[in-house]
């Protein structure tokens, strides 16, 4: 279900578009779905239909399972409602898990003994304990048996009382599913379609109703304005953290990690203060993380160290956008490494170096204030200060080669298509046009010219 408004988010974001560690609200449930291996999921959309179902659509995973299948509830006249929408799209012989597109953190495994529990014959309840369940709908029970769920507005002053809630996930076979809704009405407070109003038509019928109790609130919350969006947020960040350290990743704070992705970690990977991981990273044995660094679908190889305020970027997992560093390398601190970066055994790059599409093979180094887009660095290559690569005359991109064990001076602008030959140096502040030749010294810029005793202009 994924068809509320979510007033209190205040957002023109569709509540369950907004992101916790880097996945939209609805794409955790929808990931979720895909570890039960649901045959199919069905999302229920309304408000911000359009948005929701593009964002699903272009968001399915690799190896995914299924496609979202879309249907719309317009208007949104309660839970009941909502499923029935879907029901055209739910084959008789499975059982349907109803989930919340706001409530991120369920465990699969939770949803799987909530299966087990329903075992296609029986409605099974999620419920929880809560010290104050105002708002819920409260499990009613007689002896130990699941009578009714009774919404907050609806119940008795005595059925308040009650502390244990339906947590708004429950599994049930489809068939019964079907039929129960149809006999649902909006007799009640809220003149709405409750989908709780089965349980009484189970007990009716003599179906089995089973609640299947759990401790952890985390996995039943729901998101329904920032500070909650933060607060699981942090909760989320926290387990990865523990995870991680448990792993034995050395983290100089759990509290300040994000990891808006999949972090995998080697041996004695050492990670400061206030790092963000994004998308797929991999860091080897022995990585060194700085603090305030931000790294984005990298694969980080044994021994590297990236300095402090070191922007990372690579693109997408799996395509040759993806960025490396080799093993040992030296990165930062406040270097940018961008799409497409591949830095060898032993590479340095300094403070201000921005590297793009660009391959440097072993021991090459940039250490100061440079541009590499589009080349091709041999291995030893010194690249001076201050040095750009053109690579771009303003409408195509064209690559620059600068062969094994070159010394490139400061300041110097490399205009490509150009290759520098091995060996070569390139005198600072040379501006390169042309192919030079290998061991070469290549000098391109005016000549000094120093003329002796030089008045200067006076008034
Ligand atoms: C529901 C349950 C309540 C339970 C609580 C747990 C009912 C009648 N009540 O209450 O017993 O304790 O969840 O949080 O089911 N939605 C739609 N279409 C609608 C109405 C809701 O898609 O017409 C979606 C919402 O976007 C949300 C979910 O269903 O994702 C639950 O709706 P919400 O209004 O939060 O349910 P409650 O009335 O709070
Ligand atoms: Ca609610």
């Amino acid at each position: 279900m994924a068809a509320g408004k979510g007033t209190r988010m205040k957002s023109r974001l569709p509540k369950v578009l907004h992101r916790l560690a880097g996945r939209s609200l609805v794409q955790h449930v929808v990931d979720t779905a895909a570890e039960l291996q649901a045959r199919q999921v069905v999302l229920v959309t309304g408000h911000g239909a359009i948005e929701v179902e593009a964002h699903l659509a272009q968001s399915t995973r690799p190896g995914a399972l299924f496609n979202p299948q879309f249907v719309r509830q317009e208007p949104q006249l309660g839970t009941g409602h909502a499923v029935m929408q879907a029901l055209p799209c739910l084959a008789d012989d499975g059982t349907v898990v109803v989930l919340s597109g706001d409530v991120p953190l369920t465990r699969a495994d939770t949803l799987r003994q909530l299966l087990s529990a329903s075992g296609g014959t029986r409605l099974a309840l999620l419920t929880i304990d809560f010290a104050n369940p105002t708002g819920y709908g409260r499990i009613v029970r007689v002896g130990d048996a699941v009578q009714a769920i009774v919404e907050h507005k609806d119940a008795s002053p005595a059925q308040r009382q009650i502390t244990e809630v339906y947590s708004g996930i429950m599994a049930v076979p489809a068939g019964m599913l079907k039929g129960w809704l149809g006999r649902l009405d909006t007799h009640n407070a809220q003149g709405e379609y409750y989908l709780t109003d089965i349980v009484k038509f189970a007990v009716a019928d003599g179906v089995p109703v089973v609640a299947h109790r759990i401790d952890d609130a985390l996995e039943v919350a729901g998101v329904n304005s920032p500070v909650q969006l933060a607060e699981l947020e942090r909760a989320w960040q926290k387990q990865v953290a523990l995870q991680l350290m448990t792993d034995g990743v050395r983290l100089a704070d759990p509290a300040r990690l994000d990891v808006r992705g999949t972090l995998t970690c080697g041996q004695d990977v050492s990670i400061d203060v206030n790092c963000v991981f994004e998308g797929q990273v991999s860091l080897g044995e022995g990585v060194s993380i700085g603090a305030n660094c931000v790294i984005i679908n990298a694969s980080i190889a044994a021994g590297a160290v990236i300095h402090p305020f070191t922007h990372i970027e690579g693109g997408a997992p799996g395509s040759k956008d993806t960025v490396e560093v080799g093993t040992g390398a030296l990165v930062g601190p406040f270097a940018r490494l961008r799409p497409g970066a591949r830095l060898g055994e032993q590479v340095h790059i300094g403070n201000f170096v921005e590297v793009k599409n660009s391959t440097l093979a072993k021991g090459a180094k940039a250490n100061h204030l440079a541009y590499l887009g589009d080349a091709v660095v041999g291995e030893r290559v010194n690249y001076g200060a201050g040095s750009i690569t053109a690579n771009y005359d303003g409408a195509f991109k064209h690559r620059t080669t600068i062969e094994a064990d070159v010394h490139i001076g400061s300041n110097c602008v490399l205009i490509a298509p150009v290759t520098i030959g091995a060996g070569g140096t390139v005198g600072g502040g040379s501006t390169v046009t042309k192919d030079t030749l290998p061991g070469a010294l290549t000098v391109a810029r005016g000549k000094q010219v120093s003329i002796p005793n030089w008045q200067r202009p006076s008034k």
